[in-house]
């Protein structure tokens, strides 16, 4: 479903995403880990194509980015850092715009936010102004509009940051109801999150891919304490 070749994105002098491979299959929900300023946001913004790399390659389905951005972004779903919405809007006013952003219509509109909606398990909270809902809701309306057009790829850039344990949790839920026919890729900074949403982990530090693993190494590795162990050296590191 997805398969970047390494990306390379460089800020001035500094190289922020320095040769990032990864491939992702439906059914996936591959963790993108790493401590702030590794590199994950520079990374999903190439993927969904929002930013030009300066070199390295994606492809969504077989559809090439450079070559083709529009038919390549018709199938992902993307949830930027911070999930931005616009306050002044409804989430189903939000989602109705987005849709419409992408050329849906009425009947055929209606239908896509109303199980957008659902699915974001926003009730009432649906038709309350965005500025006024908690961050929990809010992060949900964010999330009803990427997923609106019902993408095979969705691209969640920390989806559960800054929300409480109780609101975490839920996204966590709503993460995984949907990873079934989908291809889900999720960075967190947060180690714990892995084992609670994905089945695969990439660890990402200065832009540098420094681990991929599967389910079972990954299980073992964090029993083993020798992820933390890595993980910590890394903040620590990148905090100094
Ligand atoms: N638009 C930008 N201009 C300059 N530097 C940037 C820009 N975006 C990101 N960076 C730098 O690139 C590095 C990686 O940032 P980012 O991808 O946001 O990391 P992460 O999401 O893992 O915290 C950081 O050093 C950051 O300061
Ligand atoms: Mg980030």
């Amino acid at each position: 479903m997805l398969s970047a070749e390494a990306l390379v994105k460089r800020f001035g002098r500094r190289i922020a995403v320095d040769g990032v491979s990864l491939a992702l299959q439906r059914g996936e929900v591959l963790g993108f880990l790493g401590p702030n300023g590794a590199g994950k946001t520079t990374t999903m913004r190439m993927i969904a194509g929002c930013l030009e790399p300066d070199s390295g390659r994606v492809r969504v389905a077989g559809t090439d980015m450079a070559a083709d951005r529009r038919a390549a972004q018709a199938l992902i779903g993307y949830l930027p850092e911070g999930a931005p919405a616009y306050p002044a809007m409804t989430p189903r006013g939000f989602t109705a715009f987005c849709l419409r952003a992408r050329g849906y219509s009425g009947a055929r509109l209606k239908a896509a936010a109303e199980l957008a909606l659902a699915r974001a398990n926003l009730g009432a909270e649906a038709d309350q102004t965005i500025a006024t809902l908690s961050k929990g809701y809010r992060r949900r309306a964010a999330l009803a509009a990427a997923i609106a057009h019902d993408p095979p790829l969705l691209v969640l850039d920390e989806p559960t940051d800054g929300l409480d344990p109780n609101q975490k949790d839920g996204v966590r839920a709503l993460i995984r109801e949907m990873a079934a026919d989908k291809a889900i890729i999720v960075s967190t900074h947060i180690l714990e999150e892995v084992p609670a949403v994905c089945t695969r982990a990439i660890v990402i530090a200065r832009g540098r891919v420094l681990a991929d693993a599967a389910p079972a190494e990954l299980a073992a590795q964090a029993r083993s304490g020798r992820l933390e162990d890595a993980f910590r050296q890394l903040t620590a590191e990148e905090a100094a």
